[in-house]
């Protein structure tokens, strides 16, 4: 166990560019934040990861990318605007911050110590208002899931795309809760991104579609990198499921706060297509030739199994899950290492920068040319850096504090035999390659 891991990946994501507060220079936004241009590089290849798991690795899924805003409707029909989607929120009569009440072990405000107000449902959607009259008609709310969008579309993609029972719609995209305890950096923000798949199946195959995706999507976080220690699943008891789920499962990581959900796994039944039916006027029961009975042509709404994840907060459990250090650095051959290394073990599919490109020193012009022509000859093929500036052995410690996979160096026997030395992440293991090879190399390594 890491010593303050929280605080040091907070650090490493502000000093290294994966993550900064939002509106920083105005004292910041609680519950938003922004992504440097390594964070982008890492959110996107987590959304690629997710993506290519579902539309290419698993059978029978197809994309979606609906809008973010939708007839006010649809949030009547889903149940987020009554008490389901709500949490109870207690304020305090001294300071007035207010609080989410499960949140809270003691009946007192943690702030001033002050007496709290009784907790009152606080309805976690966002408002907002589309067109140029802001009143109750003009009303309308940021999603708060993506699947909604799903749903709506549902027959539409049906229809275009002539699918059959069991299919899936994927969906990756922003959503936005009111929360009123944003906390733990981008672990629960009131602005992330989803990333969803719903799985439309016969009601009697729902049980084993859930316990067929509990089990995929745990091998995705393994198959990436994730410690099996540092996962497990968690059954929801009746009483603290979500509004519209008959079943579910969490998948949980171990934070450096704790335990905590980092994806859901539901059985929605047909919650979410029967009260869209029933709001809409739409049938969307689906006729399945499969299951005609004599003549008549049986209709049923069809069960959902849901998974749904946060990019952002998986991000978080993927960077948690890399952090290595190591005391006294790895080099034990020069003086300058003797201090902390840190190391991010990314998988290579994740990693924001693959390849650095490094010449020896940077005062030699014959050198930095060779080190800039193989930088460029490699950039329309992989996220590279180019960095010449420091010690070799600092340059190193830089690039796996990045998780970049491979430092290429230039050396002066680059330029009499035309190659390299490649430096591999997690071994140190260095080993000459013609520059020719390079490209061929790299393909098959990142
Ligand atoms: N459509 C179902 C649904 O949204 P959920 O359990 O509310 O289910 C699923 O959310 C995932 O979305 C969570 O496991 C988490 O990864 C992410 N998530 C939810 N609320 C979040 C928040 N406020 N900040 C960051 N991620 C959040």
């Amino acid at each position: 166990m890491i010593d303050n891991l929280f605080q040091k990946i907070v650090s490493l994501s502000k000093r290294r560019g994966f993550v900064f507060q939002s509106s920083e220079i105005y004292g910041g936004f609680e519950g938003f934040y922004d992504f440097g241009p390594l964070g982008v590089e890492l959110k996107n290849n987590i959304k690629k990861a997710w993506w290519d798991e579902m539309t290419k690795n698993q059978k029978n899924i197809v994309g979606l990318d609906s809008a973010i805003l939708m007839n006010p409707r649809v949030w009547q029909a889903s149940g987020h605007l009554t008490a389901g989607f709500a949490d109870e929120l207690v304020e305090c009569k001294k300071c007035h911050h207010r609080f989410r009440k499960d949140f809270l072990s003691k009946n007192k405000c943690p702030d001033c110590g002050g007496e709290l107000t009784k907790p009152r449902k606080f309805n976690l959607m966002m408002k907002t208002f589309v067109g140029p009259v802001e009143d109750e008609t003009t009303t309308t709310y940021l999603r708060a899931e993506t699947c909604q969008g799903i749903y709506l579309n549902y027959e539409n993609v049906l229809n275009s795309m002539r699918m059959k029972i069991p299919f899936g719609i994927c969906q990756i995209g922003k959503s936005f809760r009111n929360e009123i305890t944003p906390k733990n950096f981008i672990f629960r923000t009131r602005e992330f991104e989803h990333m969803e798949m719903q799985w439309f199946c016969q009601p009697k195959t729902a049980p084993q579609f859930f316990d067929y995706w509990k089990k995929e999507r745990l091998k995705w976080y393994l198959n990436l990198g994730i410690k099996k220690a540092n996962l497990k699943t968690r059954e929801i008891p009746k009483d603290e499921l979500p509004h519209y789920a008959k079943r579910a499962v969490d998948i949980e990581y171990k934070f450096p706060f704790g335990w905590e959900e980092i994806e859901g796994i539901h059985n929605r039944g047909d919650f979410d297509l029967s009260n869209h039916s029933k709001h809409s006027g739409e049938d969307l029961r689906y006729y399945d030739p499969s299951l005609r009975s004599g003549q008549v042509k049986e209709k049923y709404f069809p069960y959902i199994i849901e998974t749904s994840v946060g990019a952002d907060r998986s991000f978080f459990a993927f960077l948690c899950d890399a952090y290595e250090e190591i005391k006294k650095g790895r080099t034990k051959t020069t003086k300058a290492t003797k201090e902390i290394e840190i190391l991010l073990k990314l998988h290579k599919k994740l990693t924001p920068i693959k390849i650095a490109v490094l010449p020896l020193v940077k005062n030699k012009p014959k050198l930095v040319k060779k080190t800039k022509e193989v930088y460029q000859m490699l950039r329309p093929y992989f996220v590279v850096q180019y960095d010449e500036v420091g010690s070799i052995g600092r340059r190193y410690r830089r690039q796996d504090e990045i998780g970049t996979c491979f430092c290429l160096t230039i050396d002066f026997e680059s330029l009499k035999n035309n190659d390299l030395t490649v430096r591999y992440r997690d071994t140190m293991k260095q080993e000459r390659i013609k520059i020719k090879e390079l490209i061929l190399f790299l393909k098959s390594n990142v």
